[in-house]
């Protein structure tokens, strides 16, 4: 049976960092919601154009369009065995359309839950000085993961830009819109059994391990 798993954290608490390097681990796919967005942003598709609006503006997208872009995504075959979800779900509708779809497509439950916890101050100063690469979504950050040439990724070698979305303000509204939206997540995990606090606030590899001692058994 399929073992899901779902990352959960405020906006900057590195979900993304880690997701990468647990997938790998896995061997399982990452799906991040927010990378999916901004491909579709990228390539000006009717999607991305939508959802461009919202995510500009640190608020969520729509529920209705957010949930059947993941179920299309999960329904693909390399999802079979398990998937590692990264920014999704993100309010008590897309939780609930989440369990709904996994058991409509026979594709297991959710089996764990790490929730990444990093005080608000330390999630300013990692987005504000984060850097993505415009090629494949690699992430660093100038001051705490800085690449080896600046503004040029270490795997691909294409530029580093800033997201647009991770200015003080829309990074304010981001975290403002987590701890209405998307905070009450942790006590639906909580009450079924699958949350794992993590604390976030330690190097890249602390956090990676224990991530890894957290699912240990699961
Ligand atoms: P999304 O892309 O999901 O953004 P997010 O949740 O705000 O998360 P981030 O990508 O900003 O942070 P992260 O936790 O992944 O941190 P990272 O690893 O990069 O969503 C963007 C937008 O899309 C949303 O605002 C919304 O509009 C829309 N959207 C997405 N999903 C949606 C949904 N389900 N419903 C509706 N709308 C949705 O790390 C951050 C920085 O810190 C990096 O520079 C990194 O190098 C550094 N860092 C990481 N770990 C550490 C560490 N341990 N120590 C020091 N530095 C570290």
């Amino acid at each position: 049976m399929a073992k899901q798993i779902v990352m959960l954290g405020p906006p900057g608490a590195g979900k993304g960092t880690q997701a990468k390097m647990l997938a790998e681990k896995l061997g399982v796919p990452h799906v991040s919601s927010g990378d999916i967005f901004r491909e579709n942003l990228r390539a000006q598709t009717e999607l991305g154009r939508h959802a461009g609006v919202y995510i500009n503006r640190g608020e969520l997208v729509p529920d209705d369009v957010t949930i059947a872009m993941i179920r299309e995504r999960i329904s693909r075959r390399d999802c079979n065995d398990g998937v590692l979800l990264d920014g999704f779900p993100r309010t008590a509708a897309q939780a609930e359309a989440l369990d709904e779809m996994l058991s409509d497509l026979d594709k297991g439950q959710v089996v764990a839950v790490p929730c990444i916890i990093v005080p608000e101050d330390v999630l300013i100063e990692r987005l504000t000085g984060r850097r993505t690469c415009r090629a494949q979504g690699h992430v660093f950050h100038i001051a705490f993961n800085p690449p080896v040439q600046a503004g040029v990724c270490d795997f691909d070698g294409s530029e580093l830009y800033q997201r647009e979305d991770d200015t003080v303000e829309t990074v304010t509204n981001r975290i403002r819109v987590y701890h209405e939206r998307t905070q009450p997540l942790i006590d639906y995990y909580q009450q079924r059994g699958v949350l794992l606090e993590i604390d976030g606030n330690r190097p890249i590899e602390a956090v990676f391990d224990g991530i890894l001692s957290a699912l240990t058994g699961v």
